[in-house]
């Protein structure tokens, strides 16, 4: 099953950039932009790498990517988790990038989307793995802040596919953010957000209601209300399932009672990521493997979890096609 895993063609569509940050580059950068960090050994990130929930996840994730100044810095986060892409068969990646982490300390939009679109560019070109970028709302932070985002996105419009919504979920209801998805939409992002991972169904009725969401990251607590469960199939929308990150921050007690098989069964379209794997304890084939194992899924289960990840990206039709071929041949060899 590892190496059927391993080799599977898969893309993933749950990261977040700056959750890909491995504590030794964190080091690296820090100290070529001589910045103090409060450790002094990976051994010390490590152990602070310990979460109840997602707001302590949250407080430690802002505080690494503090030391991102350069677009030097965002090329290299962004080909080094690029790099791992090509080293798992992931073939396509969607990846969510905060602008507002940076912003608010100084650091230009311009900066940012620049080292992070270049070093896609260049996967792309040398290692074969294409992607596209997810700018992701702070719901933490104001509608107002948000609208400032959307502005200063506008000149890079062309390198951006979709907006997303994360951050501390609990408080802060998609419906806080009515106004600037809709603008948003009106200047061609594809809506998408974070519901349901600490927040309840209610505020994964408003994400696909009030914000007209076309995929659902996380979307866990779904499965408390029947109603939404059958919306969501109806509506066809896929739910991003992260199976590390749920019990890194005690979404999930424990592996084995996670929901995903759940999910499949009743019909939802389901997808494997890794959310922030510099944190979590993997990377989306790690993820795989752990949830293979918790719930002894098979491999016509694997494969539909790999094609799901393809058919439910934004890519378009034709290259979804192309990896949807891929996909089958290598399933159709290795069953
Ligand atoms: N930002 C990075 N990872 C996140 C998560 N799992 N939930 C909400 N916001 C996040
Ligand atoms: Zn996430």
């Amino acid at each position: 099953m590892k190496t059927f895993i391993e080799k599977l063609p898969k893309a993933e569509l749950h990261l977040h950039i700056e959750g890909s940050f491995e504590p030794e580059l964190m080091f690296k950068i820090a100290q070529r932009n001589h910045i103090e960090i409060p450790y002094n050994s990976v051994e010390e990130i490590e152990e602070a790498y310990k979460f109840n929930c997602l707001q302590d996840f949250l407080n430690i994730y802002y505080q690494g990517a503090g030391v991102l100044v350069t677009e030097q810095d965002f090329y290299d986060l962004t080909y080094s988790y690029l790099q791992k892409c090509a080293d798992q068969h992931v073939r396509h990646t969607e990846i969510m990038f905060d602008p507002q982490t940076h912003t608010h300390r100084g650091v230009a939009f311009e900066t940012v989307i620049n080292g992070i679109s270049k070093a896609c560019e260049d996967a792309n070109a040398k290692l074969g793995v294409s992607s596209l970028l997810i700018m992701s709302y702070l719901r933490h932070l104001s509608e107002e802040d948000a609208f400032r985002t959307l502005e200063q996105s506008l000149p890079f419009k062309a390198k951006i596919k979709a907006i997303g919504l994360d951050s501390s979920e609990k408080g802060n209801p998609p419906s806080k953010f009515k106004n600037v998805f809709e603008a948003s939409v009106k200047e061609g992002y594809i809506p998408l957000a974070h519901a349901g991972e600490e927040g309840s169904a209610v505020y994964v009725w408003e994400a696909i209601d009030i914000l007209g969401i076309k995929r659902i990251d996380h979307g866990n607590n779904a499965l408390q209300d029947e109603n939404l469960v059958k919306e969501i199939i109806k509506r066809d929308i896929a739910l991003t399932v992260c199976p590390l990150s749920n019990t890194a921050l005690r979404v999930v007690d424990d592996l084995k009672n996670h929901p995903l098989k759940k999910m499949m069964d009743l019909g939802l379209k389901v997808t494997v990521n890794s959310d922030d794997p510099a944190y979590f304890g993997g990377q989306v084939n790690k993820n795989y493997e752990a949830i293979q194992v918790a719930l002894n899924l098979s491999k016509s289960d694997l494969y539909q979890l790999a094609k799901n990840s393809f058919q439910y990206s934004l890519l378009d039709e034709n290259t979804k096609q192309v990896y949807l071929n891929e996909l089958e041949v290598y399933f159709n060899n290795n069953k």
